[in-house]
């Protein structure tokens, strides 16, 4: 039996295509909001007791959270058998530790609230820094996708002869994978966060590289400032105009425009989260992982 999806927020091209991708059965929503804000929500179709996959990507999660919550609730309370989340951005997850004295560690709540709805979850690239897997924080099971060999499969079909760089430690798990399987060299900076809106990175020298097209490739652009203050360096030494890649494109208030005003050559993400950059389609790798769960 096919599995019904359901997706509240997911644009219709990319539901499609996930349909396609995972011969699914797609079940229409009635959902609004209140008067009062509250959501109203309507599974229009019968759900007789078939797999559900909740298609949606959490980007902006506090305002899709609860309604995501309040959508497989009623999928269950309406015999649902299992329902599972395919997430291809997860949220709360960078909040890792407690860094400040009474800081909530939210990424272990948000962890906690998800494992409490959900039979499964499959997401691409989770913010893994501080900790291993996903298993630390989530009780369900779980499948994470990785984007790197479709993020080296289209800078090997779109630059030529890239230097990749890590703009942070974090990043060289998907930097470090991407350029040893082309063979191409990489360079891992060492960014210092100075506040949510503030880096300072230390650069090394970047001489033997100047004939190359640097690749900076990232996890999430957020405020953008990370690629920005790599740009601006790497423009400094008169190198190539960057091509900058990120995972997630969350793109914060005004991080995109400001991104673009530099002298960046072009701005790719991969599909996780809907924007006009995204060039990497990630869907076929999601439903890869969908498949090894259910
Ligand atoms: C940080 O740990 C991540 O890997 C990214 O480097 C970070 O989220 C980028 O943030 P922003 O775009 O705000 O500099």
């Amino acid at each position: 039996m096919k599995p019904i999806i359901l997706s509240l927020f997911m644009p219709l091209p990319l539901l499609e295509e996930f349909q396609t991708l995972m011969d699914g059965e797609i079940v229409r929503l009635d959902y609004r909001h209140f008067p009062d804000g509250e959501t109203y929500i309507k599974i229009i179709g019968e759900l007789n007791n078939r797999d559900v996959i909740i298609f949606d990507t959490l980007f902006h999660p506090d305002t899709k959270t609860l309604p995501l919550l309040l959508l497989a609730e009623t999928a269950r309370d309406l015999r649902a058998n299992r329902i599972g989340l395919a997430c291809p951005y997860l949220p709360y997850m960078r909040q890792d530790a407690r860094f400040q004295p009474g800081e909530g560690i939210t990424s272990a709540y948000f962890g906690k609230i998800l494992s409490n709805t959900f039979d499964w979850l499959v997401t691409v690239d989770p913010h893994l820094h501080r900790r291993s897997s996903l298993d630390e924080i989530y009780t369900i099971p779980s499948q994470v996708v990785h984007a790197s060999s479709t993020i080296g499969a289209w800078v090997g079909q779109n630059i030529e002869q890239p230097i990749y760089i890590g703009p942070d430690e974090e990043s060289e798990q998907w930097v470090a994978d991407i350029a040893k399987r082309a063979n191409v060299p990489y360079v891992i900076l060492k960014k210092t966060r100075l506040s949510d809106h503030d880096v300072s990175i230390q650069f090394p020298d970047f001489t033997p590289f100047l004939n190359y097209t640097p690749v900076l490739v990232d996890d999430i652009i957020s405020t953008a400032k990370t690629m920005i203050t790599t740009v601006n360096h790497l423009a400094a030494l008169s190198m190539k105009p960057p091509v900058c890649i990120g995972v997630h494109g969350v793109f914060a208030n005004g991080a995109y425009e400001a991104l673009i005003a530099t002298k960046v050559s072009k701005i790719v993400t991969c599909n996780t989260i809907p924007h006009p950059t995204n060039a990497i389609d990630i869907l076929p790798s999601l439903v890869e992982g969908i498949l090894k769960v259910i």
